[in-house]
């Protein structure tokens, strides 16, 4: 889905991260005109922002240009506006439908949703009437990227911090997603579990996490509370999800996942790849050669199945499981919804999915075997989610 953004820049110093901002949305494949404040001018040029946006700059020099209604225009055409770095001065005038300079000219006279990223001292962010201006803009039904806690341009350490451009470039696609899941609660394991031989050598298995990721993150711009209980991954983590810990051997994801059940899940996506055994006979010292020229023995006992354990409860959430296999995939698919009693499974080549930032499904579900092209995760995780949205309304 691609959208039209229009980005206003206001003067502070977080505006250079709007640079690589305009870059990372113009990837997602969305078309970006950028509006600069006189003071966003003394910090960064139009002439940077037109050469990454690929379009015109709009400027407090330039606003009489055309028709004169350059406010009217860019807002009209544009699907949604981004404040990015917002000054608490911007804000202020805003909240209070002050329209005096280019930047409050367009958020007054927009007729499109207005995302707001606040960037300031930390004084001036907690400053009382600037947080009265934060809670009216969200009355208003602005929506607010709140500021991170961190080092500030100025030296000092608080929250004022603008997002990092890559945090915005995730979520700003959430203020246009359609909300199917408002009101669930998704629970979901990622990544590769951890079975310890000592105390440092383990069992483990080559998950990178990446497809629990971006089903947490689908999820949640579907508008869903997402909790997330993660073993051993490489990918990222989805930025504002309710809940995420991190669990390492299959008993204790177990165990994580039976405490967030007591709290209420509406569904329960397993895309985690545990061990099926772990170590019996693990030592508490570092193995040794022990000069015999005898290896140590390693026993293996089987670890609890916990979709399997989930899905037989009696109050169970939408259970959707995950099968990773390396031969006869469909058959083995099959096999494992019986056996695990759950209405969703998504069946893989393990060469097609693992470690992989694509990959190729079938979807196994009551109804239908639903066979997917390769597609990147983020989209993936999109059909996988779109089928569990069309099965509940069922
Ligand atoms: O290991 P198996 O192929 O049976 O895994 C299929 C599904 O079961 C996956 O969704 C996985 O997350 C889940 N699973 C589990 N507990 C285990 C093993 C697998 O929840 N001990």
């Amino acid at each position: 889905m691609n959208k039209h953004i229009l980005l206003a820049v206001t003067g502070g110093i977080a505006a250079y991260k709007s640079c690589e901002l305009v870059r990372l949305l113009k990837k997602q494949g969305h078309t970006v005109t950028v509006a600069l404040s006189q003071a966003a001018t003394e910090f960064v040029t139009a002439q940077t922002f037109q050469a990454l946006s690929g379009n015109p700059v709009l400027t407090e020099n330039g606003k009489g240009e055309g028709n004169g209604m350059a406010h009217i225009n860019a807002t009209r055409a544009a699907d949604i506006m981004l404040i990015a770095p917002a000054t608490a001065n911007t804000i202020a005038k805003i909240a209070h439908g002050i329209a005096d300079n280019l930047i409050s000219e367009m958020a007054a006279a927009r007729d499109c949703p207005l995302v707001v990223a606040p960037a300031m001292n930390v004084q001036m962010w907690r400053n009382p009437a600037n947080l009265r201006n934060i809670d009216s803009l969200k009355a208003d039904g602005v929506h607010i990227l709140m500021p991170a806690h961190g080092e500030q341009a100025c030296g000092e350490i608080g929250e004022g911090r603008m997002l990092e451009a890559a945090q915005i470039a995730e979520l700003l696609p959430d203020f246009w997603l359609p909300k199917p899941l408002r009101g669930k609660r998704i629970l979901i394991t990622a990544g590769a579990t951890y079975e310890a031989i000592d105390p440092v050598r383990g069992i483990t298995n080559i998950s990178s996490g990446q497809m629990g990721m971006a089903l947490a993150k689908i999820c949640r711009g579907a508008g869903a509370s997402v909790s997330l209980v993660y073993g051993k991954i490489s990918a990222k983590i989805p930025e504002n999800l309710a809940y995420v810990e991190q669990a390492i051997s299959a008993q204790n994801m177990h165990d994580s996942v039976f405490r967030l059940l007591q709290q209420g899940q509406d569904a329960f996506i397993s895309v985690a790849a545990v061990a099926d055994y772990r170590v019996a006979n693990a030592s508490e010292q570092k193995l040794k050669k022990d000069g015999s020229g005898k290896p140590p023995v390693i026993e293996l006992t089987e670890n609890p199945d916990i979709l399997r354990e989930v899905a037989a409860l009696p109050n169970a959430p939408f259970c959707v499981g995950f099968a990773a296999e390396s031969e006869n995939v469909l058959t083995h698919a099959r096999i494992k919804r019986e056996k695990k009693g759950i209405p969703m499974l998504v069946a893989n080549q393990v060469s097609d999915a693992m470690g992989k930032p694509t990959n190729i499904i079938t979807i196994l579900d009551d109804e239908n075997e639903t066979s997917l092209p390769e597609m990147d995760k983020d989209q993936v995780a999109a059909a996988i989610v779109a089928r569990m949205v069309s099965i509940w309304q069922n």
